[in-house]
């Protein structure tokens, strides 16, 4: 059965989110187990904080190591080996608080034409 056009956009957690997390899961950048454990784990904690948070599955990065990669816009920012124990410092610290954790930030870009800053 699918949703009326009004579930998909509440589902989606469109209108109240103030970032969308990007997910690879791989199998080229990890295995897939490590990327559906992280999944799984992003799932249920974004539900748990109700993070205003979008968050899609997005295949490959084109970047096939260093693995499971998530992007988090606006700002653009990318981790690479998401851990869940990772993910919930992520999670806290960047979703949550809006302070990326700048040790994990392997590149940084927010697609607004000017030059990246630097990591
Ligand atoms: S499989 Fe994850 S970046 Fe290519």
């Amino acid at each position: 059965m699918s949703n009326s056009l009004e579930e998909g956009l509440e589902k989606a957690a469109i209108r109240g989110a103030a970032r969308h997390v990007f997910v690879c899961i791989g199998p080229d950048c990890c295995r897939s187990r490590d990327g559906e454990a992280l999944w799984e784990y992003m799932k249920r904690r974004v539900k748990d904080t109700r993070a205003r948070v979008m968050r899609t599955k997005a295949a490959c990065f084109r970047i096939c190591t260093g693995g499971p990669w998530i992007v988090i816009y606006p700002e653009g920012t990318w981790y690479g080996g998401v851990t869940p124990a990772r993910f919930e410092r992520i999670l806290q610290e960047h979703i949550l608080r809006g302070e990326p954790v700048r040790e994990w930030v392997a590149a940084k870009n927010d697609l607004n034409g000017r030059p990246p800053e630097g990591v």
